[in-house]
């Protein structure tokens, strides 16, 4: 054994033995006789002390070392001088005096600090994973990862709840992503699709009569990248046989109020049960289809009212089928122009033409974009309306529904950012159900699934497929948590005719949908039980529990901004031969 002890587990208890630690050189101050080292393992810090009056060899050879060298040391546990006590370790009140000591692999100096947690540049961090992952906030973060994934499993675990491992070399199921492909070198021409998500097979292990099914499962999307995306990335996916939508938020709300309480214990959940919101409300009244409602701003809807005004922005917006929205902010007239012109840029950046205001001064004077085109009733109108009280200024944006909305709802969190409206220490989850089905394709003119294909849509509106197929609702959930989507899920259809009615709306006609998903149509002939489930975003979830910035910092070895691997430097070329193997020829790259 290189050591007997682990540094978590040294304590007053242990003065006057000896032990055997083994670890990294964390720090070396040389105070003339005595040498100080601070070795790092996983779970913390201890001091050594080389003294050559001890150990005349372990002192000559500590001369040395050097930060990061790899090293064990046998010693005697001793209690630190009174004054020299260190509260902010766990090993601070003692030290070992070093008796022996072997350099296990030396170190070059490292490219960064691995003791000081001072900004490092991302990509270096990348590149030199294994010394990134050295550090303190990186240790932490998987811990907390790891205890989180622990947690999940036991529950899923006592629910009933099999976790079962599905396929990586599959066959493409959307998810609205482009996918990555794996060339077959015993099918020359073709290609094995990586699973964006195990939607399919989860839903076949249901018509494998599996019932509970649970998995963290590694989902694969070609997709551009952003703080919350990673081209491969985990879900806790589950799905569930003989179950409403009720029964899979239950379960789901149950884990997160738990998981919440065990490692988030200094904060507090918003709403217990969590708020529930159709996505027609969330888009209504937050612009958002993930609002976050740690904060009390919230639209209304002033469309009917603009119908005929003399403004024409507005009116023209209604007349065309769409709507004006108002975001009323009170006691903030005194906001400066320069304020106004960034939430102007806010709203445009979400395809808005404008953002339209008024504000009431403290002396009752109004000032606005707009209200000069208002006949005089129509202005009192507006202000009665809206409730506008001296101090106040209101925002408005116009167009069709979902951009003049969303344009808004960025505009809200732009002010709630601003105003320091977003409490660090609430845990605002929301459910948004009721998705529409289907959302047009704007290159294609196609409808396609807003959620995925396999969704059931809303008895109530199973007429509507034939008749006005965008109004219809679908039995979605999602769950947000402040303003973050962390999951989405559905109750899905598990009737072949209705599946292939869903199928021929999106445009894929019998024989591609054959071709494509043959193999579910057929397995829901053979007694598929009702069934649906979810997948919430783990790496997110953990993103946001370890107070990260992004999900790089809560997975061991992510990929930067292009989708690279920086240590690894994939992708990278391969060889003549391997493509050969797998009968791919390159097209020269454009
Ligand atoms: P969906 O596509 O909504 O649903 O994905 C579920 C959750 O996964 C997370 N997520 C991501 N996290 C990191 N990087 C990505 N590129 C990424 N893409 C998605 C999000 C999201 O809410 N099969 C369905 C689930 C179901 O219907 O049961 C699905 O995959 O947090
Ligand atoms: P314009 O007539 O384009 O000069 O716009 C008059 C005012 O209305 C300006 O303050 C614009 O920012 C604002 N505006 C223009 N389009 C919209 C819109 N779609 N919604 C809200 N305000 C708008």
């Amino acid at each position: 054994m290189f050591r007997s002890h682990f540094s978590s587990e040294l304590s007053k208890k242990l003065v006057g033995e000896k032990i055997t630690l083994a670890g990294w050189v964390h720090r070396r101050r040389d105070h003339g006789t005595l040498i100080f080292i601070d070795l790092r393992d996983r779970d913390g810090l201890t001091q050594i002390v080389f003294d050559p009056e001890i150990s005349g060899d372990a002192h000559a050879l500590a001369e040395g070392i050097r930060s990061e060298f790899v090293i064990s040391i046998t010693g005697k546990v001793a209690a630190r001088p009174e004054g020299m006590i260190n509260k902010n370790i766990s090993t601070g009140e003692v030290e070992v005096h070093v008796t022996d000591m072997k350099i296990l692999n030396p170190a070059k100096t490292p490219p960064f600090e691995i003791d000081q947690e001072k900004d490092v540049n991302e990509e270096l961090r990348l590149k030199y994973r294994y010394l990134d992952l050295r550090r303190e906030r990186l240790q932490n973060n998987l811990k907390l990862r790891h205890q989180v994934i622990k947690h999940i499993r036991d529950y899923f675990s006592d629910n009933g709840f099999l976790e079962i491992e599905t396929p990586i070399l599959i066959k493409g199921t959307p998810e609205g992503s482009r996918e990555y492909l794996v060339p077959s070198r015993l099918h020359p021409g073709n290609f094995y699709v990586l699973p964006q998500s195990p939607q399919q097979l989860k839903q076949l292990c249901m018509v494998g009569g599996l019932e509970r099914y649970f998995q963290i499962a590694r989902c694969f999307r070609d997709e551009d990248q952003r703080g919350d995306r990673q081209p491969e990335f985990t879900q806790l996916d589950e799905e569930l046989s003989f179950v409403t939508q009720e029964d899979i938020l239950k379960i789901n709300e149950g884990l997160l109020v738990e998981l919440s309480k065990k490692f988030l214990p200094e904060k507090r959940i918003a709403h217990e049960p969590f708020v529930r919101m159709t996505w027609k409300e969330a888009m209504d009244n937050y612009g958002s289809d993930k609002p976050d409602i740690r904060f009390d701003l919230s639209f209304v809807d002033v469309s009917a009212l603009m119908k005929e005004s003399g403004f024409k922005v507005f009116s023209d917006a209604v007349k065309n089928g769409g709507v004006v929205k108002a975001l009323k902010v009170s006691g903030k007239a005194d906001m400066s122009r320069k304020q106004i012109d960034d939430l102007t840029e806010v709203a445009k950046s979400k395809g808005a033409k404008g953002l339209a205001y008024l504000a009431l001064d403290q002396n009752g004077e109004v000032k606005s974009t707009f209200l000069k085109f208002l006949d005089e009733n129509g202005q009192k109108e507006l202000l009665k309306f809206l409730g506008v009280n001296k101090s106040d200024i209101v925002f408005f944006s116009a167009g069709d529904f979902v951009t003049a909305c969303e344009s808004l709802g960025q505009v809200r969190l732009a002010i709630a950012d601003m105003l320091n409206m977003r409490d660090e220490n609430i845990l605002a989850y929301l459910w948004i159900t009721e998705f529409p089905m289907f959302e047009r394709d704007k290159e294609t003119g196609n409808l396609q699934a807003m959620h995925h294909p396999f969704t059931r849509p809303m008895d109530e509106d199973i007429h509507l497929l034939d008749k006005d197929p965008e109004k219809a609702r679908a039995v979605t959930h999602d769950i947000v948590l402040n303003g973050n989507e962390i999951g989405g899920g559905s109750v899905r259809i598990h009737e072949r005719d209705l599946q292939e009615k869903v199928f021929t709306l999106m445009n894929i006609s019998g024989e591609d949908a054959e071709r494509r998903f043959g193999h579910i149509l057929e397995a829901f002939s053979y007694g598929a039980p009702p069934h649906g489930g979810i997948a919430w975003g783990l790496d997110r979830l953990v993103m946001l529990f370890a107070h990260e910035p992004n999900i790089r910092e809560v997975i061991a070895f992510p990929k930067n901004q292009t989708a690279q691997d920086l240590m690894l430097g994939a992708p990278s070329p391969v060889t003549e031969k391997e493509l050969k193997e797998a009968n791919i020829s390159l097209r020269p790259v454009k």
